[in-house]
C-alpha cells in the first residue's frame, strides 16, 4: 500500500476544508498552542514510518493517556479490574458527572474521566511511584527518552480541574478510590500532561496493532484477549459520545484527547496518529477525524 502518497493528498485535502473546530480553553495552558498545526504519521506493521506535516511536533496527549494507563493496570490486575469500572459505552461527554449517581460509582468504562480517575487511584495502589513508572513505559515503547509531563499544563489543570475534583470526590464517597483525592488527582493530571509527537505515538500504539506484543522488545505486554478487549474498548468509548459516529465513519479503534491528539489502530496492518487542535463540539479534533475518515476509505479497509 502506497501509504506515504495516500497520507500527502489526505493532508492537502484536509487543509483545504474550513476547520470549524476550537481550541480547548478549559485547560488555559491548552489555549496557547498554534491552532493551525497540523500532522500525520503511520506506522505499518513492518515498521515502516510515514508522516507529513506537523508530525514531528510535540503536543499533549490528554485523554489518550488513559488508553496507556489502562492497559498497565489490565496486564497487572487481569479481569479483576472490571469490578471498579465498567466497558460499556457512556453515551456521555466525557467530563459527565451523572451517571455515576444511579450507577453507584461505577464508572461505564475507564476512558471518560471518571473511569481514569479509578485507573488514576489503582496505578497509585500498584506502583510505588507512578509517575515514574508510567513515565518510563511510555518512553519504551516510544524508543524516545526525550517524552516527558510538561508541569505547566499539570499545574494548569491542577487550578481549573474542577470537575475532576467534584468526580473523584464523588467515587470515593461509593468507596471506589482508596487513595486521597488530591494524589490521585496529582497523578492523573501529570499522565494527561505528557508531551509526545504523531510519530511517537503511532509508535507507543504499536502494542494495539500487534496484539499486545511490544515490536521492538518482542515482550507480550498484553495477552491476546486483553489486547483485543484493550480495541473493543477504544472503538465503544475512544471518541465518547461521538464513539458511534467515528465507528460509522472510519471503522477503527481509536482514541482522542483535547490536545487535539487522535490515534486509531488497524489490527494487524497499522497504527495512525493525527494532530490538529481545533476540537469539535465533542471535544474530538475535527481535522483529526476528517483525516481518518478518507485513509479508510481511501485504503477501503476497515475492521468492518
Ligand atoms: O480531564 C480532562 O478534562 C483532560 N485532562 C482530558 C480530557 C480529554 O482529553 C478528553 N478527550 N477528548
Amino acid at each position: 500500500m502506497e501509504y506515504q502518497q495516500i497520507i500527502n493528498s489526505i493532508y492537502n485535502e484536509v487543509l483545504l476544508l474550513e476547520n470549524k473546530g476550537t481550541v480547548a480553553d478549559y485547560i488555559p495552558e491548552l489555549e496557547k498552542v498554534n491552532s493551525n498545526k497540523f500532522g500525520i504519521a503511520l506506522i505499518d506493521n513492518h515498521q515502516n514510518n510515514y508522516s507529513i506535516g506537523d508530525a514531528k511536533e510535540k503536543f499533549s496527549i490528554q485523554s489518550i493517556s488513559k488508553v496507556l494507563t489502562t492497559a498497565i493496570i489490565f496486564s497487572k490486575i487481569g479481569n479483576d479490574l472490571w469490578q471498579r469500572v465498567g466497558f460499556e459505552p457512556s453515551g456521555n461527554a466525557f467530563n459527565s458527572l451523572v451517571q455515576l449517581e444511579y450507577e453507584n460509582g461505577i464508572p461505564r468504562n475507564p476512558f471518560i474521566n471518571a473511569g481514569a480517575l479509578v485507573i488514576a487511584d489503582l496505578m497509585l495502589s500498584h506502583f510505588d511511584n507512578p509517575k515514574a513508572y508510567f513515565l518510563n513505559f511510555i518512553r519504551e515503547l516510544a524508543e524516545n527518552e526525550a517524552i516527558d509531563y510538561n508541569e505547566t499544563v499539570a499545574q494548569s489543570e491542577k487550578e481549573h480541574g474542577f470537575r475532576n475534583a467534584a468526580l473523584v470526590n464523588y467515587i470515593k464517597s461509593f468507596h471506589n478510590i482508596t487513595n486521597a483525592p488530591e494524589d490521585v488527582l496529582d497523578f492523573y493530571f501529570y499522565q494527561c500532561s505528557i508531551e509526545m509527537t504523531c510519530e511517537d505515538l503511532a509508535k507507543v500504539f504499536q502494542l494495539f496493532s500487534h496484539n499486545g506484543l511490544i515490536p521492538k522488545s518482542k515482550t507480550k505486554f498484553l495477552t491476546t484477549s486483553q489486547c483485543k478487549r484493550m480495541n473493543a474498548l477504544m472503538q465503544m468509548c475512544g471518541f465518547y459520545d461521538q464513539a458511534g459516529e467515528f465507528t460509522f465513519k472510519v471503522g477503527l479503534p481509536g482514541k482522542s484527547g483535547v490536545g487535539g491528539g487522535v490515534v486509531a489502530i488497524y489490527p494487524n496492518h497499522y497504527t495512525v496518529a493525527v494532530w490538529s487542535p481545533k476540537l469539535n463540539k465533542k471535544g474530538n479534533s475535527y481535522y483529526g477525524l476528517e483525516t481518518l475518515e478518507r485513509l479508510t476509505t481511501i485504503t477501503e479497509a476497515s475492521i468492518f
